[in-house]
């Protein structure tokens, strides 16, 4: 594996850092990164996950059972989840595309995104072979579903920068792995919380990848990396939003307490930011003070917001519950 020189200091003859010097500047970084997570990173067996014996025949080509919805031990909630989130994880060559463009596949840069997509193509096998076997979910509708997404594509809001496709995927590594570790807590099946609780782990092991990249971005270049995290927090939304039907699952997913704007300021963005102390950082320049101070706005207006919904949750679930009583 090769490293590129390390420039820590903004290049001669230029106010500013370009996303091939900052690809450059970092490389020495992605390899820290990486060695450290494939030390961490426990390999697993998907197939070990599924209940095979629980599997039978479709209708169609073998003439089985065609599936129908009282065949599905998961909870309704479960099923909305499960399915956002396998077809988020299925748009993956998208994913591939975007990120193997914006960081290349030479040296560590490279040999991050060919395991960071072998791990991601994991997720989205044992995920469809557990729901198929457990007939847990509509398979036909599945993968109609799956066909409109992919044939969608996915383009990164953040393909102009670096820095923001870094900051993006740092936050939206924690996303995902709060909503998988929510669904499995929500399915109602211990094999599949158990599933989800294995993927989540990834998912936080590439958090923790990306996060620490942010950080030393934010060493290096730190007007440039405090404007990124601002743009991309204000602007944040999940890749999975292009799913047929989004809008209506994410508000169940929402009222469900698997991913809402509480977990979302609490438990994704806030850790993150905390982490990296991005409120406390020193030396900005004027970019990187204004960017500052619009994170903080932002912020206080998200947590306001956050409590609305939090508020609005409540009222609903004890209407349904005095419904439920009432029965
Ligand atoms: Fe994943
Ligand atoms: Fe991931």
């Amino acid at each position: 594996m090769t490293i590129a020189p390390v420039q820590r200091t903004a290049p001669t003859g230029s106010s500013a850092w370009t996303d091939a010097r900052l690809i450059m500047a970092l490389e020495e970084v992605v390899e820290t990164e990486l060695n450290r997570h494939l030390k961490v990173a426990k390999d697993w067996m998907p197939h070990e996950f599924v209940p095979w014996s629980q599997g039978r025949d479709f209708d169609g080509v073998l003439g089985g059972e065609p599936w129908s919805l009282e065949q599905s031990q998961v909870t309704p909630l479960g099923r909305v989840a499960l399915v956002v989130n396998l077809l988020t994880e299925d748009n993956l060559p998208s994913y591939h595309h975007e990120i193997a463009t914006m960081f290349g596949r030479e040296g560590a840069w490279g040999t991050w995104v060919h395991r960071w997509t072998a791990e991601e193509g994991r997720h989205g096998i044992a995920i469809r072979d557990y729901l198929l076997a457990t007939r847990a979910v509509d398979p036909n509708e599945l993968e109609r579903a799956r066909m409109s997404h992919m044939s969608e594509g996915f383009e990164s809001d953040n393909s102009h920068s670096m820095l923001h496709s870094v900051a993006y995927v740092a936050f939206q590594e924690l996303a995902t792995r709060i909503s998988h570790r929510n669904t499995g807590h929500s399915a109602g099946d211990p094999l599949c919380d158990q599933l989800l609780a294995k993927i989540a782990n990834d998912e936080n092991l590439h958090m923790v990848f990306y996060r620490n990249l942010l950080k030393a971005a934010l060493e290096i270049a730190p007007d440039q990396a405090m404007r990124a995290i601002a743009d991309v927090v204000t602007d944040f939304r999940m890749p999975g939003h292009g799913i047929p039907g989004f809008e209506r699952a994410a508000a169940q997913i929402a009222i469900g307490g698997v991913y809402n704007l509480r977990i979302h300021h609490d438990d994704v963005l806030q850790p993150v930011l905390r982490h990296l102390k991005v409120m406390e950082v020193g030396g900005l320049g004027p970019v990187g003070l204004q960017a500052q101070d619009e994170l903080g706005v932002f912020l206080g207006g998200l947590d306001a917001q956050a409590t609305k919904f939090d508020e609005r949750q409540a009222a609903l679930l004890a209407r349904r519950a005095a419904r439920k009583a009432a029965q």
